[in-house]
């Protein structure tokens, strides 16, 4: 093996290795695989998925963007939680550092767009601020009830200035499909608002030096439901070190939103057997939703 194929064999590696990571994975333990049987649903998602990466531009199907806007009309059968009492349902309440802010819609697209051009002028990280092609802020609907946080922006989402866009963000975009969503019904942000060289993982400063948009984002945004997709986003948000696979299948609370948190997209490329958790991770909330994604429509 000459040297070259030595270097991409060793950041093959490191780029495994730093998918467990982010994965929540912190020993190794040797145990026998249990391999659940995959449901139909699970089928579907699987399905949808190859079937996007031969034909990245299919229909979305099974849109119902109502559901996922504030109007009383759309959202009479799913009553609003309380923001006083914790339901049994809530594993932990992180309290916000901020108070969620209750603005009309045209208020929101002001605030957000405020928001957007003090990060677009941000130097706080030295690094990111110098190799970054530009910031990478958030977008979708400023009344989503329910907000994405992913981690980073990588080399797709630094050229085009959106997050998401990717390979990552086409698996993320099947997940919302398969949800019945359309992703300008969400709002997707990140951890970070710009790219780590090289795609490395945020560290502790920068995500510190960020939390700030973030929080900003989540108030202005104010969702029922927060998606941490990955640990850097579930440890970042909720100031935990659990690992991802054991935040899954519970509630935290944020502020007054309710927080779930799955497996990241890029992890799930990797680890397509992982797909059928996330679908239960989506069942979940949209359950407490009062929507039952098994059903058929
Ligand atoms: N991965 C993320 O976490 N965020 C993005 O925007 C793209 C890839």
């Amino acid at each position: 093996m000459d040297e070259l194929e030595l270097a991409a064999v060793q950041r093959a590696v490191v780029q495994r290795l730093e998918d467990f990571q982010r994965a929540g994975l912190s020993h190794w333990k040797r145990i026998q695989p249990v391999v659940p049987e995959p449901t139909p649903a699970d089928a579907e998602l699987s399905r949808r998925s190859a079937a996007t990466a031969s034909a990245p531009h299919a229909p979305p199907v099974h849109a119902t963007p109502s559901l996922f806007t504030e109007p009383s009309v759309q959202v009479t059968s799913m009553p609003k939680r309380s923001t006083s009492a914790v339901p049994p349902s809530v594993a932990a309440v992180v309290p916000a550092a901020f108070t969620p802010l209750n603005l009309p819609r045209d208020e929101r697209v002001t605030q957000l767009k405020v928001l957007q051009d003090k990060v677009k002028q941000c130097t706080r990280c030295q690094e990111l601020a110098s190799t970054r092609t530009q910031t990478v802020f958030g977008v979708g609907n400023p009344e989503a009830r329910i907000l994405f946080v992913g981690e980073a922006p990588g080399a797709d989402e630094d050229k085009q200035g959106e997050p998401f866009v990717g390979r990552a963000g086409q698996l993320l975009n099947d997940i919302i499909k398969a949800c019945r969503l359309k992703r300008e019904d969400i709002y997707i942000c990140n951890v970070l608002r710009c790219r780590p060289p090289g795609n490395r993982l945020p560290s502790p400063e920068e995500a510190g030096h960020c939390r700030e948009y973030l929080d900003g984002q989540i108030a202005i945004v104010n969702p029922d439901y927060i998606v941490c997709w990955g640990s850097t986003a579930a440890k970042n948000l909720l100031a935990s070190e659990a690992p991802i696979g054991k935040m899954r299948g519970k509630f935290f609370e944020y502020g007054r939103a309710k927080v779930v948190c799955t497996y990241h997209p890029s992890y799930l490329l990797r680890n397509p057997a992982a797909k059928k958790d996330v679908w239960e991770d989506m069942k979940f909330l949209f359950q407490d939703m009062g929507i039952d994604l098994s059903a058929k429509t």
